[in-house]
């Protein structure tokens, strides 16, 4: 293992600090993580990054900012002062986070006759089914975060109830048929070309006059944007779409 990471050819050979590197990844690393050991590199935390959600943490609840955190909390709050009708949703979850934050601001309201559905496939995105569909991430392992994990998350805030439900496998699968008949907030995070086209073709209909729906990555992937583009157009819709960050977008449902 030590030689196949040590091949001559290797550019990372010619520079002592690119060695040490290589070999932590390549050697180090795997071994760590046979035993649950994670090796990280410290670094100074940094509120602009943060604010904008461009830190990619290594532990954390959510990579995306603070913006957009105070987005969900402006949509979810405005919902419960107009009484739109339905639930929350998120399809991209990852580690929780932003899903975690929807059930805490019902909490907070006190409301108990919503529910928090939290769908993603909790292994990871799936390989895109062509390069215009997106990036490769599929190998990535810092973006994939298992059920349990996700629940435990939700559990640290005691926020697990019966007020949160999972949606567990990919969008093509489980969104058509999802047991949801209303939504008040439909968060898309699912990055790729199928996956935001899936969620709007599935769940779009079932958001409330009134309602919100918000993009993550409407502008940083331009497939993102293409599917949101090509979904509105399919449907002859137009909506005013409001910037977040350099991210994120989200728009409201017109009412009757
Ligand atoms: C960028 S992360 C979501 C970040 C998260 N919203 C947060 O607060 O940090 C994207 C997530 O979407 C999920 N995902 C992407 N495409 C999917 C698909 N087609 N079906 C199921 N899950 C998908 C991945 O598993 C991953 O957890």
């Amino acid at each position: 293992m030590v030689e196949a990471a040590l091949q001559p050819a290797d550019r990372s050979l010619r520079r002592p600090g690119r060695l040490a590197k290589a070999l932590a990844r390549r050697v180090l690393v795997p071994l760590l993580g046979r035993r649950d050991l994670l090796l990280v590199k410290r670094r100074p935390f940094d509120p602009g990054l943060r604010a904008e959600g461009r830190d990619a943490p290594c532990f954390g609840y959510t990579m995306i900012g603070l913006r957009r955190l105070a987005n969900i909390r402006h949509c979810v709050e405005d919902v419960l002062a107009r009484s739109v009708p339905g639930d929350l949703a998120e399809a991209g979850v990852w580690r929780g986070g932003a899903a975690i934050f929807m059930r805490a601001l019902l909490a907070v309201h006190g409301v108990t006759d919503r529910t928090v559905w939290v769908a993603d496939s909790f292994r990871g995105l799936p390989a895109p089914a062509s390069p215009q569909d997106g990036d490769d991430f599929s190998q990535h392992a810092y973006l994939r975060a298992d059920r349990r994990q996700v629940m435990a998350n939700f559990q640290r805030f005691g926020l697990l109830d019966g007020q949160v439900r999972f949606l567990e496998g990919w969008f093509k699968d489980t969104l058509p048929t999802a047991p949801i008949e209303r939504l008040a907030v439909l968060r898309l995070d699912g990055d790729l070309y199928s996956s935001t086209l899936e969620t709007l073709r599935s769940l779009y209909d079932r958001v409330s006059p009134g309602g919100y729906v918000i993009v993550d990555d409407y502008h940083a992937y331009e497939y993102c944007r293409r599917a949101v583009t090509d979904f509105l157009r399919e449907r002859g819709l137009a909506p005013a779409l409001t910037t977040i960050d350099w991210a994120g977008v989200y728009w409201q449902v017109p009412g009757p």
